[in-house]
């Protein structure tokens, strides 16, 4: 056996809330060999089994009485140069902030946006991560798996992705089907800094900066990041908790009557994203605890945290009393960003 079975394993710092759990079994993966092996031991059809990358995007409300699998698949590489891009790869398990910024220092800018966002490689497409006006699946070429019901590696393109905000395959009908082994980009050639977003673009006032390189909106994304949302490794916590709610014009004029500050922004399907953090903001959710250890982040409602000694169980009673508010409310439902085992 080429990979080391552990018994009875607190998950306590494999998830950024910092919460304890137990894992039943957990096993560390570093190659798609391993894997392929992994899939032949009768632990891995005996019971549940829980796949997790840098456990950023996940709450965990009790013990794992089954598999906890880590993908700590590790490499990047250039894969090739094309006529307009730079194609880049990574392991599943590279970190993604260190992934972003080593491109950047390669001279392949095109990640810059996407700058300290906590987690894997390998989570990155299952939630089509995106920040400051950029999507993973805007620089995405094609990820490489293993399909676990046939065992078969696989290559998925963007198209099969079916990537949309926070969305992908991976939650829809490929949920646990297929373990994400390593991915590559697309990085353009002709690259533009897209500086789009509110936030940026005060900051670039702010630093003089007309025509401000990838290494400086990535100065600019951390230093935002680092102003507004908790280090994970000080406060546990795992980004935005709820995603941003998307209504039907009929409605969002509605809650535009009722409440004028009401905070959104129009989509091309003629529907409207709304500010979740803005609607938590409103029920006085921020900086507030139902227990004083699961609290609403004090400088954006739209993260929950773990102020020290929070279950998972706690985190969730305080995602259920914030999600009642906000439907009492503005009758919108929030939908939790994590996956919550
Ligand atoms: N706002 C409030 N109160 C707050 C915070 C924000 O009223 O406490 C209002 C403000 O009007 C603000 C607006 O809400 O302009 C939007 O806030 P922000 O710019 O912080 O972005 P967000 O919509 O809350 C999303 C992503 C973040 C991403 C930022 C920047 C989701 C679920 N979250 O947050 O992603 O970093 O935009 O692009 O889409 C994550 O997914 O974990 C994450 C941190």
């Amino acid at each position: 056996m080429n990979f080391d079975l552990q018994r009875n394993v607190s998950l306590k710092r494999f998830n950024t809330f910092g919460v304890e759990a137990l894992a039943r079994h957990f096993v560390r993966i570093d190659s798609m060999a391993q894997l392929a092996e992994l899939r032949a031991h009768p632990l891995w059809s005996e019971g549940p089994r829980l796949i997790i990358g840098g456990g950023s995007n996940l709450l965990l409300t009790r013990d794992f009485e089954g598999l906890v699998v880590q993908i700590a698949i590790t490499g990047r590489d250039l894969a090739r140069v094309e006529d307009s891009d730079w194609v880049v790869q990574a392991g599943a398990g590279e970190n993604w902030d260190s992934f972003v910024r080593w491109t950047l220092a390669s001279g392949w800018p095109g990640l810059e946006n996407l700058a300290l966002i906590p987690g894997s490689v390998g989570a990155a497409p299952i939630q089509n991560i995106g920040a400051y006006g950029v999507e993973l699946k805007d620089r995405f070429d094609a990820l490489e798996g293993m399909d676990v019901e046939t065992g078969q590696v696989v290559t998925l393109n963007k198209e099969q992705c079916r990537f949309g905000y926070r969305d992908s395959i991976f939650k829809g009908d490929l949920k646990s089907r297929i373990v994400i082994t390593g991915i590559r980009f697309r990085l353009p050639k002709n690259w533009q800094a897209v500086l789009d977003y509110g936030d940026i673009r005060s900051e670039l006032t702010q630093r003089h900066l007309t025509q401000p390189s990838a290494q400086d909106v990535a100065d600019i994304v951390t230093a935002i990041r680092r102003a507004k949302l908790p280090d994970p490794a000080v406060i546990g916590n795992a980004g935005s908790f709820f995603k941003n709610p998307v209504v039907l014009a009929e409605q969002h004029s509605l809650l535009k009557t009722h409440h004028p500050g009401l905070v959104s922004y129009s989509q091309p399907d003629g529907g409207f994203k709304l500010a979740a953090a803005w609607l938590i903001d409103q029920c006085g959710w921020k900086g507030r605890s139902l227990d004083g250890r699961a609290a609403v982040h004090d400088r954006q409602a739209l993260v929950l945290v773990n102020r020290g000694g929070a279950s998972g169980a706690d985190i969730l009673a305080l995602a259920h009393a914030v999600q009642d508010n906000v439907r009492q409310r503005f009758e919108v439902e929030l939908e939790p960003e994590p996956v919550i085992v």
